[in-house]
């Protein structure tokens, strides 16, 4: 155990800095407003912490197009506030991760704003992927080529001389070039310029992009997606790892959105320590899709010597008890998947709020800021409710960035600290035994025969069981000493939408 990277069984906790704590009461949350609550994120039990991006950014995606890389914003703090929360998360225990988004800056980007002055086939042009129109049939000019931007609408803005520059999510997000040798030469900075400042690791977010294919051609039927995934990409993640390894105890994850079968590339000996999958997120709640999906997990990473990593919830997604039904149908399932995902061996990512049960908020579309044009992802962004009442729930002492639902008096911290039966309660609970107990180990999964609707899996090598009943009905556990359960028993029964755990 001794030698085993902290990473493989690690629970990381994503703070998205926007909406944990603010300490200055402009409604946003910051990087004080993140020490302040150390003491909660320890208590939780978590063993590192993803701070989402702080750089400074005119927050058109809300930091992830970023202006300066090395820098933080004016929003959420500074350099020694950054500082000061690494050194205090690490006399708390816990490690920090920051996000590294690569594949794009912000039009606001000292290089955009250049390559928007200069001329047609300058240098300050190169680093990002800049081109003329195409010429339609009926003579007029469009995009370069037939992409469309992740946030909806074509993936190519005009710069108003005739050529267009390449955006894959908003028009404030260009992609940067990446056959561009400065390109990398800056990546190689901003990573040694947060690793010397005693990060952790890092996300890297959308690490199937970068790499563009030669031409840019257009979107073919039955081909895979240009866009993303190009076969380039993984110098760029070995680049990253030579560096990292350099400073032993610091890993690096990536965001992944590939076919399974494009997977395992990314997890070489010298790319990614962690590949962040969809598998949890994507499947419904159900025993038959969750047991596909955590064999799709495995199966993707089989090979690599790595393991599947999981998550149910993350700021681009609705919340799982939204996911799974909503009301209190949504909560139970939600708790029973935080059994299944944290009984499995590999690393966990934990998205702040998950732990309270918290569901998507119903906003209004006046208060709505996501770029994201269909499917804005606001409702999972709302800030933490802590203790108090609206508006600021002890998030704030100002009005929150995005309203906090006055029915989430049910959901603060504050109280179910206090409550041994809320959903705070289970997550501290199973993360205590996740980290404490000694059968919590095996790197593998064996299935057991279990009642339809329901599945029951062990960890190879060790006694631990979850069952899971997304059956209507109770069922009888399999044998052994119950650990935990997401819901209260009935008599010797587990109910409906609820797991457990068993030793
Ligand atoms: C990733 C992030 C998402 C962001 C996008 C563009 O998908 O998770 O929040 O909008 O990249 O950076």
């Amino acid at each position: 155990m001794a030698d085993r990277p902290w990473w493989r069984d690690a629970v990381v906790y994503q703070v998205y800095v926007r909406s944990f704590g603010d300490s200055d009461g402009d409604g946003v949350g910051d990087l004080e407003g993140v020490r302040a609550r150390l003491g909660y994120l320890e208590l939780l039990g978590v063993d590192a912490l993803w701070l989402t991006p702080f750089y400074t950014s005119p927050m058109v995606d809300h930091g992830y197009d970023v202006a300066d890389p090395r820098s933080v914003d004016p929003l959420f703090g500074d350099l020694e506030h950054f500082d000061a929360l690494v050194t205090d998360a690490h006399a708390h225990g816990l490690r920090v991760t920051i996000d590294l988004v690569a594949n794009h800056t912000s039009t606001d980007h000292e290089w955009f704003r250049a390559a928007r002055e200069s001329a047609p086939g300058s240098p300050e042009r190169a680093r990002y992927h800049v081109r003329p129109g195409r010429r339609r049939a009926d003579g007029t000019t469009g995009p370069p080529n037939d992409w469309r931007s992740e946030f909806g609408g074509p993936a190519w803005t005009e710069l108003g001389d005739g050529e267009w520059y390449l955006h894959l999510f908003s028009p404030g997000q260009p992609d940067l070039n990446w056959t561009n040798p400065e390109v990398w030469a800056d990546l190689e900075k901003t990573v040694r310029f947060w690793l010397d400042r005693d990060v952790d690791g890092f996300r890297i977010d959308v690490a199937h992009g970068m790499s563009k294919p030669e031409g840019l051609p257009d979107a073919a039927p039955g081909r895979p997606d240009p866009r993303f995934d190009d076969d380039g990409v993984h110098d760029v993640h070995r680049m990253i790892r030579a560096i990292v390894d350099h400073h032993p105890g610091r890993m690096v994850a990536g965001q992944l959105h590939v076919p399974d079968d494009r997977f395992a590339a990314y997890l070489r000996r010298d790319e990614l320590h962690v590949g962040l999958t969809g598998h949890l997120l994507d499947a419904p709640f159900g025993a038959g899709p969750v047991r596909a999906a955590i064999e799709a997990a495995f199966a993707a990473v089989r090979g690599t010597g790595a393991l599947p990593s999981w998550t149910i919830s993350d700021h681009d997604v609705p919340r799982p008890v939204t996911r799974y039904g909503g009301g209190p149908v949504g909560l139970a399932r939600a708790r029973a998947m935080a059994l299944v995902q944290l009984a499995l061996p590999g690393t966990v990512y934990l998205y702040n709020g998950e732990e309270l049960g918290l569901p998507d908020a119903d906003l209004p579309e006046d208060v709505r800021r996501d770029p994201r044009r269909a499917a804005g992802r606001d409702g999972c962004r709302v800030p933490l409710p802590w203790e108090g009442g609206p508006p600021g729930f002890g998030f704030t002492t100002g009005a929150p960035w995005l309203p906090i639902p006055e029915e989430w008096t049910d959901r603060r911290v504050a109280d179910q600290l206090e409550d041994t039966t809320s959903t705070l309660s289970v997550y501290r609970r199973a993360l205590e035994l996740r980290r404490c107990h000694p059968q919590f180990t095996g790197d593998g999964l064996e299935w057991y025969g279990a009642p339809d609707g329901c599945f029951a899996f062990r960890r190879a090598g060790s006694t631990l069981v979850c069952a899971l009943n997304a059956s209507p009905d109770p069922v009888p556990l399999p044998p052994g000493d119950v650990l935990l359960t997401s819901s209260p028993m009935v008599g010797d029964l587990l109910p409906p939408d609820s797991a457990a755990w068993l030793a």
